[in-house]
């Protein structure tokens, strides 16, 4: 039976390794359900593969995790499962460019489901209207701004209900006010879907207001959990540097020769 008391997620001492080293190690994380939280961490320090491993596409060679109290299976049956209860919205958007946005997001309900046309339609004009593009339907991604095409982009990783929703860099290649509106829709969506939603960004001043928690990951750990406020406030050399976008300090940039951990002395 499911735990319905269990965090959204869990992570317990997890390392993940990616083509031979070690990217990530002594990962310990509970992300509470219905919260926000923002993962945030200079470029290759692991965020992505953190999001590899609960999605079940990286196994961690060591630690567990776990979504919704489920240890995240190795068998592909049960990973694909599993991966129906994750929406996940990605860099590119990966909208499919011969099919409507309409199409797009029925794409996923058409696989997963045996719903009848109609009600797949019903569902995607539902879909639309929560990302506040009731009348995009018909456009093919081509006639699509940036911004339009990233909320297509959203109601498409809606469009099974997932509980948890897992955002990789959602704002990249949008302009400040796109932006705003795809982290307020975030923030909303999760609230009003009753969501656990997880953004990795570097996006750090236009993410944390939604975000309840903020975690920072450089040199291979997480140097960081906390609220926002704390992250603010935070006297950390490491979280300083980062906030400040500053190349000096003892966050180990242009080092991908090295492993983070050799990157870090
Ligand atoms: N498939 C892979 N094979 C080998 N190494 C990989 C693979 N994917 C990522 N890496 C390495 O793992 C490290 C972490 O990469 P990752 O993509 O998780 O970083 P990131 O924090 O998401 O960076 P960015 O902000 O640039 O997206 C990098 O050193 C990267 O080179
Ligand atoms: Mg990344």
């Amino acid at each position: 039976m499911p735990d319905v008391t269990a965090p959204a997620v869990l992570l317990r001492d997890v390392r993940l390794d990616r083509g031979g080293r070690s990217v990530l190690s002594g990962i310990d994380l509970s992300v509470p359900r219905g919260s926000v939280t923002a993962v945030l961490g200079p470029s290759g320090s692991g965020k992505s593969t953190l999001l590899s491993a609960l999605t079940g596409e990286l196994v961690p060679a060591a630690g567990t995790v776990e979504v919704f109290g489920q240890r995240v299976p190795t068998r592909m049956r049960e990973l694909l499962e599993l991966r129906k209860s994750i929406g996940v919205l990605l860099q590119g958007n990966g909208l499919l460019t011969d099919l409507t946005a309409g199409e797009n997001i029925a794409l996923p309900l058409r696989m997963h489901t045996k719903l009848p046309k109609p009600v797949i339609a019903r569902l995607v004009a539902m879909k639309l209207q929560a990302v506040g593009l009731r009348a995009a339907g018909d456009l093919y991604p081509r006639e699509l701004s940036g911004g339009m095409a990233r909320r297509v982009a959203l109601a498409r990783a809606l469009a099974l209900d997932p509980p948890l929703m897992i955002y990789d860099e959602p704002l990249t290649g949008l302009d400040p006010i796109a932006s705003g509106v795809i982290m307020s829709l975030i923030g909303r969506l999760n609230a009003s879907l009753g969501l656990t939603s997880i953004i990795v960004t570097h996006h750090v001043h236009e993410t944390l207001p939604v975000a309840d928690h903020a975690i920072v990951i450089a040199n291979g750990r997480i140097v960081f959990q906390g609220t926002p406020a704390e992250l603010e406030a935070s006297d950390d050399a490491l979280v300083r540097q980062f906030l400040r976008g500053e190349p000096d300090g003892p966050i180990a940039f242009d080092r991908g020769d090295l492993a983070p951990m050799e990157a870090a002395r």
